[in-house]
């Protein structure tokens, strides 16, 4: 077995390539990346210690795939340029490059080795200005979904795989859809086999959190070293929500979906935390606090951000009902893994996080 990670060095990336080295030790594992990711560096004595091959490539040159010389069986796509700020107020080309032209070579790459594909998409494909019509209530700390609402895929529960696609989603949510959409094109037209999993909010220790990426890293950080924060649009309130997956959640879903393929071939998933997993800001601030004993200022900015959105919630029925998978790993067990990370690794993460 040959599983190729491409962003293998990324927090994603990293994590699934460390996760199969550990639990199939005879695996081969090769990871590309271009390290455009500030941290991501700091992965790869992580991986080559493990086993894992490292290539020093940029999935927007065909010629870099040709370093790689042995069968690939899968190929995980985890690179990107994941930020929903990506191309605001600046150039959006190596977003669309990396995310879509990029993601295609990918495709082509796996058309001729013939390796099954797992896309990891993202909860942005779903556009922003349905998602904040819903409705919705507001509590002391939060706000959450409502059961009445006007669309379909969307309930108390979160936001289905059957919410609806029309309207602007950021140029980020842009690339991956279009990414998405080129899949079933290469099922049909190359037989390449794919499964797409729509992930929510990841995290977990090193994520190379910043503001406009890894915000459950960017908040513990900020706590850890009483650094200041803000909490961007919606009044100031901090009362937005999302839910949060632990990678180790979603690396055991991934490892289900590579040894079962053909039971998912061909599918979309909303993938996440999940209702449970829900917390907003502000909640996320009383948490940090608990666990590292500091208070910081939090600033109160009131410019709603570009493509923000309100709440995302992850409806996980869909992949509920075709596996045994279920997040284990709770928002508490996971904000207190980041602050052993941080707290472990703090000289290094000092001029990152
Ligand atoms: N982290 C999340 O919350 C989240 C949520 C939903 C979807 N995703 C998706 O999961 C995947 C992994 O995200 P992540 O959180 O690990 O991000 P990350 O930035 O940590 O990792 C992405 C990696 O891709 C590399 N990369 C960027 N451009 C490249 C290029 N042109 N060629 C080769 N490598 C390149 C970066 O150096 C980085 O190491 C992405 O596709 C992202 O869209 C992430």
């Amino acid at each position: 077995m040959h599983i190729l990670i491409t962003g293998g060095a990324g927090f994603v990336g990293s994590n699934l390539a460390l996760y199969v080295k550990q639990n199939y030790n005879n695996y081969e594992i090769t990871v590309l990346d271009n390290l455009k990711r500030r941290g991501s560096e700091l992965n790869i004595p992580r991986l080559k210690a493990a086993g894992i091959n490292f290539i020093h490539g940029d999935i927007r040159n065909s010629e870099d795939f040709e370093q790689i010389n042995n069968d690939v069986d899968y190929l995980i796509e985890a690179s990107a340029e994941p930020s929903v700020m990506a191309g605001v107020g600046s150039s959006p080309k190596y977003l669309i490059n990396t995310n879509l032209n990029g993601t295609i070579k990918c495709l082509y790459f796996a058309k001729e080795r013939k390796a099954k594909v797992i896309f990891l998409s993202t909860s942005r494909v779903y556009p922003v200005e349905p998602l904040n019509n819903c409705s919705y209530n507001e509590t002391e700390t939060r706000f959450t979904f409502t059961n009445h609402q006007s669309f379909p895929g969307i309930s108390a529960d979160g936001v289905s795989e059957q919410f609806p696609l029309d309207g602007y989603r950021t140029l980020y949510g842009t690339t991956k859809l279009a990414s998405e959409l080129m899949l079933p094109e290469f099922l049909q037209t190359y037989s390449v086999p794919y499964i797409i999993n729509r992930c929510g909010v990841l995290t977990g220790p090193w994520q190379m959190g910043k503001v406009d990426q890894g915000v459950a890293v960017l908040w513990m950080a900020a706590h850890f070293w009483k650094k200041q924060l803000s909490y961007i649009g919606f009044e100031g309130s901090g009362k937005q929500v999302r839910d949060i997956l632990h990678i180790h959640d979603l690396c055991l879903l991934l490892d289900e979906q590579i040894h079962h393929f053909d039971e998912f071939s061909g599918s979309i998933f909303n993938v996440g935390g999940g209702f449970q997993n829900a917390i907003s800001l502000k909640e996320l601030t009383s948490v940090c606090s608990d666990i590292t004993g500091n208070n910081i200022e939090i600033k109160e900015d009131k410019k709603q951000r570009e493509g923000d959105i309100r709440i995302y919630v992850t409806d996980n029925s869909k992949i509920y009902k075709n596996t045994s998978w279920r997040p284990v790993r709770s928002v508490r067990e996971t904000m207190q893994e980041i602050y052993e990370w941080i707290q472990q690794n703090e000289a290094q993460l000092k001029n990152i996080l």
